[in-house]
């Protein structure tokens, strides 16, 4: 049985969620077309649940499924589902975390719309492997934690918890067990 630690707790999240909903309505309070909100699945999930209720500007959703990590393949498979044509749309894509920047990077190259900015609930910036733009950041980690809760799995598990938890050193998953 794995053993958590609460890194951020549910009042803590709300609060980061709430300060990013300002922020873009800050940004987005005037336009006029609705904007495009990319879900990254499944990960993303509860935080976009969250803060489109914070949204004071017309939006619709979309999703894209990515997975960056699997089970018997190396943290390079990365797949990622077929993405709805948005060309000529303004697109906001959702993160839980951005993590090497692989998926990352690879949703924003199959990307043709007018204008694409980047919310992520969490970083790992000591991670990165390629450069990605983030225009909207909740919280970042200093230390290299494996994190689950709030949508974040681990093989799956935990994306129901309330709080975002580390999984203590003795469950940490090897690079190869990290599922999206
Ligand atoms: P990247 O392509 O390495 O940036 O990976 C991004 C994806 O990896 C995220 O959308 C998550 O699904 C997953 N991921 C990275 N770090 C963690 C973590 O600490 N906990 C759970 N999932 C993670």
């Amino acid at each position: 049985m794995a053993s958590l630690r609460i890194l951020y707790s549910a009042a803590v999240i709300a609060q980061t969620v709430a300060r990013l909903g300002q922020e873009l309505n800050r940004d987005y309070g005037a336009v006029t077309e609705p904007v495009v909100l990319l879900v990254v699945l499944k990960g993303a999930l509860v935080f976009a649940a969250d803060l489109i209720r914070q949204l004071h500007f017309p939006c619709e959703i979309a999703c894209i499924q990515a997975s960056s990590y699997r089970q018997g393949t190396s943290p390079d498979a990365l797949q990622v589902s077929e993405m709805a044509d948005l060309t000529g749309r303004t697109v906001i894509v959702l993160e839980d975390i951005v993590d090497t920047g692989l998926t990352l990077q690879r949703i924003l190259s199959g990307l043709s719309a007018r204008s694409v900015q980047v919310c992520t609930l969490l970083d790992k910036p000591h991670r990165r492997r390629v450069a990605v733009p983030i225009h909207y950041r909740g919280l970042v980690l200093i230390e290299d934690e494996f994190i689950v809760g709030y949508g974040l799995d681990y093989a799956e598990r935990y994306r129901e918890l309330p709080d975002i938890a580390v999984l203590v050193p003795s469950s940490l998953p090897n690079e190869e067990e990290r599922s999206a």
